[in-house]
């Protein structure tokens, strides 16, 4: 039977990284493409870990939409514009939900087994600019019989169980008992200790404002707002929550899932340079121990990061008694409260610096955010290792073991 694809590395580690703010859907960065904002975070990002541009020999990036015209070139346009050599290759990695991991994980093996000392991970995501598609009219189309359709929402639905990535949530709600108080306690904890962490979360983000980015040779493209926003500097999102507003909102999948309890649908990227350790500028961040992807029941999707954690530690030779901090994307409430009771994992461990449901869900760009988050905050706590896990649509799970090697 299947072990999932695993990996363990003995010299990657995470220099640092950076992320935009995220901001909800169609708002103040609805417009900008997610390849300029991938360039902002990985700007950013090499920035901060200090080392040479052409010290990096890859960059792995994701974007799950095809969210630009030039969507094909993202990763090559983020390299190039963050400054990287022409020499310096680049590809697309997706995921789903898992996309910010998987590139970190490949990121990882590349440094392992192809000789680069250094790599640049992105996710980038514009939920705002999924397009309105249609694959039929290339040669026209029959009267009133036209397609374009809603991409975002449409892909929100796995055709296979013919269930939305909701009504998988709704799924594992029933499955494990999970009540509509139990799923709105949860959120409202989500946004509590998102707001509680205002200053930590602030520590990750790189402020966005109108600029151009340029490179000699080549086209300038950049960051427009709106006129009338100067600089977005924090997540808009997250905002105060009691369960007493969150318990009035409707259902939005005839279940226990609303729009206050299920992942914001927001816009961003988020980015990180990692490499070996006689690479870095100054101590890394935390050190990439090993990683798992794993395959699940597409209809309940939202389970996948119980069995790519228990892989995880299997294969790691731990078990969750010495993971001191984990971080599930909340893709829905139900989702990660299933996994939760699954793995026996207390929440004190767990998203204390708040989740998706309360700073947003921009889907290539979350792994990255869980991974910089994580190390961060096992830095912050003085704890040795966390696990990064997302759940991904279709029905696999990723999770991603990380050590602080000065606790
Ligand atoms: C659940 C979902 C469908 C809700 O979408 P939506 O209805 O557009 O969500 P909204 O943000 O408009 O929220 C619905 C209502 O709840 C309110 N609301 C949401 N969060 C709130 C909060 N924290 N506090 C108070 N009210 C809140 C909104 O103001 C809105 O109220 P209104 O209808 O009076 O304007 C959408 O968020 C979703 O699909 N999320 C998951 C995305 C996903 O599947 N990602 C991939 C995972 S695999």
């Amino acid at each position: 039977m299947s072990q999932g694809l695993f990996a363990s590395w003995p010299d990657v580690w995470l220099f640092d990284g950076a992320r935009t703010p995220f901001v909800d859907y169609t708002g103040a960065l609805a417009l900008v493409s997610p390849t300029d904002l991938g360039i902002k975070a990985a700007r950013e990002a090499i920035r901060r870990a200090g080392i040479e541009p052409a010290a990096i020999g890859t960059v792995i990036a994701g974007s799950v939409a095809q969210a630009s015209f030039d969507a094909y070139m993202l990763p090559r346009h983020i390299g190039l514009y963050a400054g990287l050599p022409q020499e310096v290759p680049a590809h697309l990695v997706q995921r789903v939900c898992g996309t910010g991991i998987e590139a970190l994980m490949q990121g990882a093996d590349a440094i392992t087994h192809r000789g680069i000392a250094a790599a640049l991970c992105v996710g980038a995501e514009s939920m705002s600019r999924n397009p309105i598609a249609a694959y039929t009219h290339r040669n026209g189309f029959r009267l009133g019989q036209v397609e374009f359709r809603d991409f975002l929402w449409e892909a929100l639905l796995d055709p296979a169980p013919g269930r939305t990535m909701g009504e998988t949530a709704e799924a594992l709600a029933e499955r494990f008992g999970i009540s509509r108080e139990e799923v709105d306690r949860f959120a409202a904890q989500s946004f509590a200790r998102a707001i509680a962490a205002s200053d930590f979360r602030a520590g990750e983000i790189v402020p966005v404002v109108s600029e151009v980015f340029a490179r000699d040779g080549l086209a300038d493209r950049g960051i427009r707002l709106p006129r009338s926003t100067a600089e977005i500097s924090a997540d808009t999102h997250v905002r105060p929550s009691p369960l007493a507003v969150l318990e009035k909102l409707p259902p939005a999948f005839g279940g226990v899932q609303t729009g206050g309890n299920s992942s914001a649908i927001v816009d961003g990227a988020a980015a990180a340079v990692i490499g070996r350790r006689d690479t870095a500028a100054h101590p890394p961040l935390a050190r990439l121990v090993a990683g798992v992807a794993i395959g699940c029941a597409p209809g309940i999707m939202g389970i996948g990061p119980v069995s790519a954690i228990e892989t995880l530690l299997v294969r790691a030779g731990l078990t969750l008694d010495a993971i001191d901090r984990v971080e599930i994307n909340e893709a829905f409430g139900a989702q990660v409260l299933a996994c939760a009771r699954a793995l026996d994992l207390d929440e004190a461990r767990l998203n204390v610096n708040g989740g998706a449901i309360a700073i947003g869900h921009p889907l290539a760009a979350t792994g990255l955010r869980l991974t910089l988050t994580l190390a961060r905050e096992l830095r912050r706590s003085g704890r040795r290792f966390g696990i990064a896990s997302a759940c991904i649509g279709g029905g696999q799970g990723i999770a991603l073991l990380v050590e602080n090697t000065e606790a």
